[in-house]
């Protein structure tokens, strides 16, 4: 099949980090033959090193360490180093709210925040190796709490402001944190995000948090709890700033993000200081070429991976200007991006496929509106993007000039590990194209033999990566099972991929029982426990179907307990019940009432039916593709057998 091929002109690649394919090869076979000058050396220019470390990796499968015994600071590295340099008044953060009031933020500013923050935290008795839940909307504060941490060498973990207080609470449980920093609330669409709410009631089994510290960012009044709860600018009013950086081994953990895995309880993802550090700053210069002068804008909410590796850490160590926006896409107009992009003249632009989507459903009108003449490179995350949104976003946002950088990566991986240097790869519309320097990728069957080019198969990585999640929180064993035991010593993403002849990577979709709604991760299994711990509900099943818009969305069977229900009501009950499980992004699109479940003869679910009935419903527009999803179902079917 002759396929569309894209490539940067000739102005970009002059200017570019990594220049034509010649330059990617030699860049790619040096880190393949010696990976260990090659991470040594960058980790050595491209990083402050309180001690350097004594030798680059070593290798426990599956258990790494990179940069052995050296001491670093992750929030050094993103402010002290650049106040000597002509960024100290650069503008670090430049922040809008979704009612339009606007902040810009220095790396000289941010450094004072954040010194301040950390010694209010010093102050409340917190110290290296204790654990901070993050509960907070899109505003600055939001990284200055992560730098703080950071800072100190506290472990974070920041929840993603949708989720519900009972999503909340077992995050906090399992991290048996000691402190909660949130806010009132956040704006979203107009209203306002209860986010204090939400953390009084996850509170109410909580024991290990001590302390509360609340930033007020609404004004609504909310209740503060004597003896536990503090103010943020209370606080602050005693803050000195001068905080040194603590010197942190490599190994340090610097954060644990949840996401959902294959059983009903998330999985805590814990990353380094050191790997995760370099690799993410890294690949803000191969991936996203940036230059001294660019302005970037990166729309994923902190909340999740993306947002912690490409509008924090990655961008703040690389010195970059980097831009966050508090609310919806669409508010109070579907032009808010557009908007933002002619306002500050955004260079890089980082979205979801799922957001191009639903600009392509609310009209060209929109952007053609406002000029979009400053951005230089697109990029895409989270699901797999459908060649007709690409060849949009590339004609209607990028004006044919702008290459797009497909980046294929998970919460696990840290950073994006196959993606273009839109400098040297040619593009094709729906493949992420080659992997990374340092990145050895396959496509392979169960047994682990690769597969022949343009079959499908399963996505490994056969390497340690630096930026590679160090285990599960509090669970190393389980952390061993899912990534390293189904194929013996390789990392299984979890993927359905094909490699094409030449060798660029099509990823398909997970394999697992786990859905991406919107480029959102979700568990079948948390959404079935969910579901069944409603009373009316004896059984449930949920898989995802394909969706015009956001990729995939979920279609839960449900079997009710004897009774008399009404089926409307119900299912509004139930979606309702979800959101307050999980979060309002997790509610089924539909609910399916039926007398009984497909079972095999051990009485397990069969899923794969249950998919197959919802996917071959007629498909609207040009999805992901019917037959990617087919292809998934044969393959998911396979790795259950595995
Ligand atoms: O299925 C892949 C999909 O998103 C999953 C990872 O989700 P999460 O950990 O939430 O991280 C999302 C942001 C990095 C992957 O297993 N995915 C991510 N990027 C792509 C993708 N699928 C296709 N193409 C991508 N570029």
């Amino acid at each position: 099949m002759a396929e569309d091929v894209y490539k940067a002109d000739a102005e970009f690649v002059s200017r570019a980090h990594v220049q034509g394919m010649d330059c990617y090869r030699a860049l790619y076979r040096r880190a393949e033959e010696h990976p260990e000058e090659f991470w040594g050396e960058l980790a050595e220019k491209e990083l402050f090193w309180f001690d350097k470390w004594s030798h680059v990796f070593e290798w426990n499968p599956p258990f790494a360490k990179w940069f052995v015994d050296g001491k670093t600071n992750v929030s050094y590295n993103c402010l002290d180093r650049h106040l000597a340099t002509p960024r100290k008044n650069k503008v670090a953060i430049l922040w809008e709210g979704e009612p339009g009031d606007q902040r810009m933020i220095s790396y000289q500013e941010l450094h004072r925040l954040v010194c301040r923050f950390a010694s209010v935290l010093m102050d409340r008795g917190l110290k290296a190796g204790d654990r901070a839940i993050i509960y907070m909307p899109m505003i600055p504060e939001l990284p200055v709490a992560m730098l703080a941490c950071a800072r100190l060498g506290i472990i974070h973990s920041v929840v993603f402001g949708g989720f519900s207080a009972e999503a909340l609470k077992t995050r906090i449980q399992d991290l048996e944190a000691q402190v909660v920093i949130t806010a009132d609330g956040g704006w979203r669409r107009g209203r306002e995000i209860p986010l204090k709410k939400a953390v009084d009631e996850a509170l109410a089994e909580c024991p290990t948090v001590k302390d509360v510290i609340v930033y007020r960012r609404t004004g609504t009044p909310v209740e503060m709890k004597e003896g536990r709860d503090l103010w943020w600018h209370e606080l602050d009013q005693n803050a000195t700033e001068v905080c040194p950086a603590v010197p942190l081994d490599s190994e340090h953990p610097l954060y644990v993000l949840y996401t959902s895995g294959t059983t009903g309880k998330p999985k805590g993802i814990v990353h380094s200081t050191a790997g995760y550090l370099l690799q993410t700053l890294m690949t803000m210069k191969w991936v996203f070429d940036l230059r001294e002068e660019d302005t970037y804008w990166c729309t994923a909410d902190i909340g999740w991976v993306t947002g912690h590796s490409y509008i924090v850490y990655g961008p703040l160590a690389a010195g970059a200007t980097t831009i966050m926006y508090e609310g919806a896409p669409d508010y109070p107009a579907p032009d808010r991006f557009w908007r933002i992009v002619e306002k500050y003249r955004v260079n890089i632009f980082y979205t979801s496929p799922t957001a191009i989507r639903s600009f392509i459903r609310q009209g060209d009108q929109w952007p053609n509106g406002h000029d979009l003449s400053s951005l230089r490179l697109l990029g895409s995350v989270g699901e797999p993007i459908n060649p007709a949104a690409w060849e949009w976003y590339y004609k209607v946002i990028g004006k044919e000039r702008c290459p797009i950088v497909d980046t294929w990566w998970q919460t696990e991986t840290g950073a994006i590990l196959i993606s273009a240097m839109p400098g040297a790869v040619p593009q094709k519309p729906g493949s992420a194209t080659l992997p990374l320097p340092g990145i050895v990728p396959d496509v392979v069957d169960m047994s682990g033999k690769p597969v022949k080019p343009g079959q499908e198969g399963f996505l490994i990585i056969r390497r340690p990566w630096p930026s590679m999640l160090r285990t599960l929180w509090g669970d190393p064993r389980r952390y061993e099972d899912q990534y390293w035991r189904r194929i013996p010593g390789v990392y299984l993403a979890g993927d359905a991929a094909r490699r094409d002849e030449d060798g660029y990577f099509w990823i398909l979709g997970r394999v697992d029982d786990v859905m991406n709604v919107s480029g959102h991760r979700l568990s079948t299994m948390e959404l079935e426990s969910a579901l069944v711990r409603h009373p009316s509900v004896a059984e449930a099943a949920v898989v995802a179907k394909p969706h015009e818009v956001t990729g995939q969305a979920v279609v839960a069977f449900v079997t009710l307990k004897s009774g008399r229900w009404d089926h409307n009501s119900l299912a509004q009950d139930l979606r309702q019940w979800v959101a307050h499980e999980i979060g309002g992004f997790a509610k089924p699109e539909q609910i399916r009432f039926t007398e009984s479940l497909p079972k095999t003869r051990s009485g397990k679910i069969m899923r794969r039916l249950l998919r197959e009935i919802v996917t071959t419903q007629t498909v609207t527009g040009d999805v992901t593709t019917l037959e990617d999803l087919t292809v998934v179902t044969r393959l998911a079917a396979q790795h259950d057998e595995g």
